[in-house]
């Protein structure tokens, strides 16, 4: 999961910003930054911002919102903007339980050289599992795992289930944990995976935290359990000792990783289904050529968030120390590729996502193996609604 991080800024008084409030004021009443993620259409609106407001203050939302190509890029790449605000590691209504511990160690979480040697080990780890493998494995075990049973209808809820079961599955099937051995086993690890990520949503409900903690401890009890005899956690574990890495640490990572490919994963195949539905699709186009098409013109996700850790000089405007940046990566994905070769919906920068290829494999394959079980994209896409969130574009079929 991408969590979008509330911002905790307040600083709507800095004289400064007021020659962009203006912009905030003007823009269209129905979209926002915010609102633009689950709304119908909301390109032309990125487009417009990309074009003509690439980095203004909006003051209604209290954040500095990046649009244009060269502004996400600039905030990605600078030093000063951080994942987390400074004072707050971990949001507040996970603090102290079970998934606040585990979201405080997230490299994806973190800046700076305490995580550096874990990234330094996780990146390779991600880059060495082979994304054609991958595939091949998610196909096997749609059927080992007995997630699409062929005796049962594949109803719309039991779709939403294989898109937040699947490449979770798969993944820590890759990585050598005992995640496959029964249909049972599969779900409830997902399941647990998917509750821990949607603690982390600023629009989580006291439940769906509480739930998240329970998970935690849940992946927490279990992967301690899990012993892995193939795969690549055995060698992770004995270069992180080496390297004098907290245990603990590794462990919140490996649930990190499941995190990271679940919901945006499930919104990269949605979507997916989605652009199938709508039909225009050419004939003889591949479930993975489509899925490579809709993380730039659909992407799942829509925006990240930096925070200053000091005031700074950012895209031509005066930033302060504990601003917080909205990131609108949907909003420069209208433009083209970053660099060239990768959709912005991955990200830019020290944190872009290593999991690009493996997640598009994954999405691919679980989009295969729906399509081949019966899945119809065009009644799909007639019955669905976006799950409400801030910054993923998550369609969940009715
Ligand atoms: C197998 C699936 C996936 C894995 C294992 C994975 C893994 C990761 C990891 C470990 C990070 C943190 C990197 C760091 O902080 O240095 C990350 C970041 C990121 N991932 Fe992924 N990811 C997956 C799927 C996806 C998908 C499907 C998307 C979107 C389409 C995505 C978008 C991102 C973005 C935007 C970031 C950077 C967030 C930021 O800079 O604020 N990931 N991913």
């Amino acid at each position: 999961m991408l969590p979008a991080t509330v911002s905790d800024a307040d600083d709507a008084d800095d004289a400064d910003d007021a020659d962009d409030a203006d912009d905030a004021d003007d823009a269209d009443d129905a979209l926002d930054p915010l609102s633009a993620v689950t709304h119908p259409d909301p390109y032309p609106y990125y487009r417009e911002l990309a074009t003509h407001r690439p980095f203004f203050r909006d003051q209604r939302l209290g954040l500095w919102v990046a649009a244009g190509a060269r502004e996400v890029a600039e905030v990605l790449s600078h030093p000063d903007c951080r994942v987390r605000p400074p004072a707050q590691r971990v949001p507040p209504a996970l603090a102290g339980t079970a998934a606040g511990d585990l979201f405080g160690r997230l490299i994806r979480m973190n800046d700076g050289a305490a995580h550096a040697p874990l990234k330094g080990l996780l990146m390779p780890l991600l880059a060495a599992i082979d994304p054609a493998a991958a595939a091949h494995r998610a196909a096997a075990l749609a059927e080992l795992i007995d997630l699409m049973a062929a005796d049962t209808a594949l109803s719309a809820e039991r779709i939403n289930g294989v898109l937040f079961t699947l490449p979770v599955v798969t993944l820590a099937d890759l990585l050598g944990l005992p995640v496959a051995v029964d249909c049972a086993t599969a779900v409830a690890v997902a399941a647990h995976v998917a509750a821990f990520a949607a603690a982390q949503s600023p629009l989580a409900d006291a439940n769906t935290v509480q739930a998240g903690a329970l998970a935690a401890q849940w992946l927490g009890n279990w992967l301690a359990n899990a012993e892995p005899a193939t795969g690549p956690l055995p060698s992770l574990h004995v270069a992180a000792h080496a390297a004098g890495i907290d245990a603990q640490a590794v462990s919140a990572n490996t649930i990190g990783l499941l995190v990271q490919a679940c919901e945006a994963t499930a919104a990269l195949a949605g979507n997916t289904l989605l652009r199938l539905g709508r039909g225009k699709v050419p004939s003889g186009t591949s479930p993975e050529e489509l899925v490579a098409e809709v993380a730039v013109s659909d992407p799942p996700v829509q925006n990240t968030r930096r925070f200053l850790a000091a005031d700074a000089h950012l895209c031509g405007h005066d930033v302060k120390a504990g601003d917080a940046v909205l990131v609108l990566l949907a909003a420069a994905s209208c433009i083209g590729l970053a660099d060239g070769k990768c959709p912005w919906t991955f990200g830019h920068g020290r944190h872009a996502c290593p999991g690009d290829r493996l997640a598009q494999a994954l999405a691919g394959a679980t989009v295969r193996a729906l399509l081949a079980r019966g899945a119809e994209p065009a009644a799909l896409a007639r019955a669905f609604r976006y799950r409400p969130s801030l910054n993923a574009r998550i369609p969940h079929f009715c």
